[in-house]
């Protein structure tokens, strides 16, 4: 019934069959012709009145036939061919191995280094210059004004290979050394230092390593994730955005620890600035480094720049006595100058970590510049728990240690004492030749950092400072 089905209804397009019985009579014939089978009139009639408004969907012999529909003789077995030709490339690749792509390199049978040097020899090495000015912009003569430091200015006309949208005034281009045609748009001068700053690889730690610091984790995502996740909020109540974060505290406490956890759930870019690496030799380059930074950051779309250890530039100004202000006060001074942004500063969230907050600058911290100021305290009972707990986690320890008891004998210590503990006691157990590490390795060793090195903890010459 399905070849029938279907014939009727092409047929049934053809000619339709309440308009004229005449084509029906036609069609009655043609289906008698093609399809030798005796079928009632009625019957099919009223079939094909409901398969007109429920088509039966196609058989497996019907869409066989249909899919021959435009086909060549030869169609099929070129395919076959074809796919054939293809597994067999792809077999011949796994054999060899690594492929070209991976590598970079192609085999060396495939080497063709005459070629190579004179492809080198040909083109010429390109000098950097800067567009200045582009006369008759958006027309067919346009020119270009270059500036080729030391040399001279030049109006030029474009390579083959750059269109007129790419350049625009005030852009750095490379140009050719015969005709100073422009060959490419270079990207904004930056120093390679700072653009090394950049945090590319995230970094393992996840808030789940930070033990404690509930508070501190949630005043810093409020600040960092919800400006850059949920602007709208903020526009909706009319205020802006907390710009930056000050965290300080006693070392040890986890503050960078925080920032890298914070840099490992953004997908903002994240640049890492440690304070001592903007202090220069030359005047000024300090300042520079900081202006290219920010200049880095602007040009992202959402951009977390941290500040560790910022008291190495952002010490109080004095007079040092000797004339001459200070070159480190001057970095600083541009910091703040970039914090309070003349131009907007986009989406940029300014994170910064010290340990002796009262040196810093009341001109970088007055709200405005740092809005939160985060503190990161001792942790608690509960907290030394958990870190001991997290130092623990990949250690191979016996079964139940009573880590409550251990925090307990560790009154005042920050979270870089206790994963000196966990340190300490895995280092009892390879002296005992041991595999695992047992409880008293962990008593043994909080005796000895907790009490022996006493004498070197900062924490209460911190306290005593701030
Ligand atoms: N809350 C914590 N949870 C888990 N580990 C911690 C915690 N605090 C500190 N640590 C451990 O101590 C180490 C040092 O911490 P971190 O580098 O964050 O100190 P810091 O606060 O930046 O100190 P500094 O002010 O001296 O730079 C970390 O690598 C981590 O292993
Ligand atoms: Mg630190």
């Amino acid at each position: 019934m399905g070849r029938v089905s279907l014939l009727s209804q092409a047929s049934s397009q053809l000619y339709p069959l309440h308009h004229s019985p005449k084509k029906k009579k036609k069609k009655k014939k043609k289906k008698s012709f093609l399809i030798q089978r005796p079928i009632e009139m009625a019957i099919e009639h009223e079939d094909e009145l409901k398969d007109e408004k429920n088509p039966r969907p196609l058989d497996e012999d019907d869409i066989a036939l249909l899919k021959t529909y435009g086909l060549g003789p030869y169609s099929t077995s070129i395919k076959k061919v074809e796919k054939e030709i293809k597994d067999m490339a792809k077999k011949v690749n796994d054999l060899c191995g690594i492929k070209e792509s991976d590598t970079g390199l192609a085999a060396p049978s495939q080497w063709d280094l005459v070629s190579d040097k004179q492809m080198m020899q040909e083109e010429q090495p390109l000098q950097v210059a800067r567009c200045t000015k582009i006369i008759n912009p958006n027309s067919e003569d346009a020119k270009y004004v270059i500036n080729v430091k030391q040399i001279a200015k030049f109006v030029v006309g474009l390579g083959d290979k750059v269109s007129p949208t790419d350049i625009e005034e005030g852009m750095r281009v490379g140009v050719d050394r015969n005709k100073y045609q422009i060959q490419i748009p270079l990207p904004p001068k930056i120093d390679p230092s700072v653009t090394m700053m950049t945090v590319e690889e995230k970094p393992d730690v996840t808030y789940n390593d930070v033990g404690g610091c509930k508070e501190q984790i949630e005043k810093m995502r409020e600040v960092v994730e919800l400006p850059m996740l949920h602007p709208e909020k903020f526009v909706k109540l009319g205020i802006d955005p907390p710009k930056g974060v000050l965290c300080y505290g006693p070392p040890g406490t986890g503050k960078t620890l925080l920032a890298r956890a914070v840099a490992n759930r953004t997908d903002a870019c994240f640049i890492r600035v440690i304070g001592s690496e903007l202090v220069q030799k030359y005047v000024g380059e300090g300042a520079r480094m900081v202006r290219e930074l920010f200049q880095m950051a602007r040009s992202k779309k959402a951009c977390i720049v941290f500040f560790d250890e910022v008291d190495a530039i952002g010490g109080a100004r004095f007079d040092d006595g000797v004339g001459g202000d200070n070159e480190v006060q001057r970095t600083m001074l541009e910091i703040v100058n970039q914090l309070d942004g003349f131009d907007a500063r986009g989406n940029i969230k300014v994170l910064m970590a010290t340990n002796r907050p009262d040196t810093l600058d009341p001109a970088l911290l007055r709200p405005g510049r740092l809005d939160r100021k985060v503190e990161f305290g001792l942790p608690d009972l509960e907290s030394r728990t958990q870190i001991f707990k997290i130092h623990t986690r990949t250690m191979n320890c016996e079964r139940d240690i009573r880590f409550e008891l251990l925090a307990r004998l560790c009154p005042n210590s920050t979270g870089a004492d206790i994963r000196s503990v966990c340190t300490e006691a895995g280092m009892y157990a390879i002296r005992a030749r041991r595999k695992t590490v047992t409880e008293k390795d962990f008593l043994d060793a909080v005796n000895k950092v907790i009490k022996g090195y006493q004498k070197f903890s900062a924490t209460p010459k911190y306290m005593v400072y701030n």
